[in-house]
């Protein structure tokens, strides 16, 4: 298996990292990347999350990749180099192999390591596919490796992840996946997009009432002490997720329960207020026309829809124009 580059997560980033927590910690509105929910923990608690009855968009995915395989892998077409941004354990594009039959296969997340194990284990089950590891953030920036095919390039990106960004970012995001996938025939993007619906049904797939995405969002505390060598205590937070109509997304903050301050390395410090918060995560919801003309702005062509009969999700095929 080939592996195309490591992160520089060590040597250069780890200055960055702090310069960034700290400024969003300092900022009026305090807020940090959702990155940060991402230590061990917090991607076992995630994965946790997925399973939670009332954590709809993964298993309503699941529900429209199965129900609409066959229209799906005509859309992507057979023999594509299949990248997949955020892979993690890789499940989410296996389920798809047998209809979709890629030639390649392009699995690419932050941590390369964690890529490896899923990876090879893939690898027995569907030797006939090539496979290829690649650490990046792609977030930032989306560079392939020169030694990638141009043909048939399809970019797969499930889970809603595309929530995270604001409208704008998400757009500009669109424009370099078209950009990844170049002028030759064949290529596409296959996205799964959570939907605008009723926020009786969004709310508590936020703050469940097991409280597991409380400790996913509280776990944050615990991954910014050793980034930063910060004294926050959990106990000292509560959880706070809710629906914002107006912006058309998620909010996830910390909320202090009581006056207090945070100190972290080099003598810094804030002191936050009782009730005052820190805005951990965002997640955009869409509706299928306002998405599909973000596509058609990002540079893409024909676009194909499937939903779940609710219309609570939506997955979509974008072709290049
Ligand atoms: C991984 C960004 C798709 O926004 O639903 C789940 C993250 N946060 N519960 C989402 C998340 C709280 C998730 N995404």
């Amino acid at each position: 298996m080939a592996q195309l580059s490591q992160p520089a997560q060590n040597c250069v980033a780890q200055d960055e990292i702090q310069q960034q927590l700290v400024a969003g910690l300092l900022a009026a509105h305090a807020h940090t990347s959702p990155k940060y929910l991402y230590d061990v923990l917090g991607s076992r608690l995630f994965a946790a999350i997925c399973e939670l009855p009332e954590y709809y968009p993964t298993r309503t995915e699941a529900a429209i990749f199965a129900l609409h395989a066959q229209q799906i892998a005509a859309a992507v077409g057979p023999d594509a180099i299949l990248i997949d941004l955020g892979a993690g354990n890789c499940s989410k594009a296996a389920r798809l192999f047998p209809s979709l039959r890629p030639k390649q296969y392009v699995a690419v997340d932050i941590s390369v390591q964690f890529l490896e194990e899923a990876v090879s284990a893939l690898k027995q089950q569907f030797p006939q596919i090539e496979m290829t590891c690649l650490g990046m953030d792609f977030s930032s920036e989306l560079e392939l490796p020169a030694t990638l095919g141009m043909d048939r390039r399809q970019f797969f990106y499930p889970g809603s992840s595309i929530g995270n960004f604001a409208p704008l970012e998400a757009l500009m995001f669109l424009r370099r996946i078209r950009k990844g996938i170049g002028s030759s025939d064949g290529g596409g993007l296959l996205i799964g997009v959570d939907l605008i619906k009723d926020k009786a049904i969004l709310n508590p797939a936020y703050d469940d009432s097991l409280g597991v995405t409380a400790a996913f969002n509280l776990n944050l505390l615990h991954h910014v002490n050793r980034l930063l060598d910060a004294d926050f205590r959990p106990k000292d937070w509560r959880h706070r997720a809710f629906y914002n109509s107006e912006q058309h997304r998620i909010e996830m903050h910390l909320e202090a329960r009581k006056e207090l301050t945070v100190h972290w390395q080099n003598g810094g410090l804030r002191r936050f207020g009782k009730g005052e918060r820190i805005h951990t995560e965002s997640s955009y919801k869409y509706t299928r026309e306002g998405f599909v003309d973000m596509l058609q702005q990002a540079g893409f062509g024909a676009v194909q829809t499937w939903c779940d009969p609710n219309n609570w999700f939506m997955v979509c095929h974008a072709q290049v124009a």
